[in-house]
């Protein structure tokens, strides 16, 4: 299963709290665990990932965080020192320009630049980085959607010249569906259920990325079927003890009807393979449960 949720750029995008970091990790994860090597690639949140893990973010360099996983932060300044330093060869000559008080004031000023700027490092890693696999936790929803817009709005705006050939190499890996794939994030509930829709309808009818799965995660375990429920019904209501563990599992099952509501209304809206992520109640921490969602992704059969 989890070789057949891999590309060479694996975006992992989806709205905020729905356990996209979670999920870009375990991905990452569970892939270099087989032996890959893997750079888990943040776009919004400042370090997350090496936080998961303990270890202090970077803009500059991947940072390993286990055998063959290693994240890095792109951020824009970075980025932007990067590209220049790429194209002028020379650091002196980035700081005279790039450190001037006006150039930098209009460089803020080019609409998108930022945006370009990091989709551009994203392409030039997965081209020259030697990584298996650039795992991506890209922006929520609406910045997401633009990000991955941008190369194609360049490419049919501006008709040629080195912008023109850089979005152009972008757009080509962006839809090329041997290389790139787009997971969506989500959670089987009725807010993130319903952005999921319009994500799915926006990246397909716009922007034009290959999609992969929809990952739900956080589900309860599976209803409690008829004889369980009988057994729970026998318990004895003397015993406040039992009393508790059945207004637990009764709790459990009550949720998991309600998220069944919603994984249904996404079968039917959002046509894509589904990965159901359960709920992880036994991990000491947030690196415990990637580390237990890797393990699930890597023991899935194919599918
Ligand atoms: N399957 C799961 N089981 C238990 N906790 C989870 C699971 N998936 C995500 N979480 C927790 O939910 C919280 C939000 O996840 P995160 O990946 O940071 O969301 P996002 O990046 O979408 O904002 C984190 O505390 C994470 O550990
Ligand atoms: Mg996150």
């Amino acid at each position: 299963m989890i070789e057949s949720l891999a590309r060479p750029l694996v975006l992992v995008e989806g709205k905020g709290g729905v356990g996209k970091t979670t999920c870009a990790a375990a991905l990452g994860l569970a892939l270099a665990r087989r032996g890959a090597r893997i750079l888990v690639v943040e776009l919004v949140q400042k370090g997350h990932v090496a936080a998961l893990f303990g270890r202090a973010p970077s803009t500059r360099a991947p940072v390993e965080v286990a055998p063959g996983l290693y994240t890095q932060v792109f951020a824009p300044e970075a980025c932007l020192e990067e590209y220049a330093l790429l194209k002028l060869h020379f650091r002196a000559a980035y700081k005279l320009i790039f450190q001037n008080a006006a150039v930098r004031a209009l460089t803020r000023l080019v609409p998108a630049l930022d945006e370009l700027l990091v989709i551009g490092k994203l392409e030039h890693a997965v081209r020259t980085g030697g990584w298996d696999h650039v795992v991506v936790d890209a922006p929520v929803t609406g910045e997401g959607i633009l990000l991955f817009l941008l190369p194609r709005v360049i490419t049919e705006a501006v008709a040629g010249g080195p912008l023109h050939d850089d979005a152009a190499r972008i757009r080509a890996l962006l839809e090329d569906s041997s290389r790139t794939v787009m997971h969506l994030v989500t959670l089987a509930e009725e807010l993130p259920a319903e952005e999921t829709e319009e994500l799915h309808r926006a990246m397909r009818e716009q922007v034009g990325v290959p999609l992969g799965a929809l990952l739900v995660d956080r589900l309860f375990p599976p209803r409690l079927d008829a004889r369980q429920i009988e057994l729970l019904g026998d318990l004895a209501p003397s015993d406040p003890a039992l009393a508790d563990a059945r207004a637990v599992l009764r709790f459990m099952d009550a949720r998991r009807a309600h998220q069944e509501k919603y994984l249904a209304r996404l079968a039917q809206r959002v046509p894509l393979k589904r990965v159901e992520l359960e709920e992880v109640f036994d991990a000491p921490d947030e690196a415990g449960v990637v580390s237990t969602l890797a393990t699930r992704l890597g023991a899935a059969p194919a599918s």
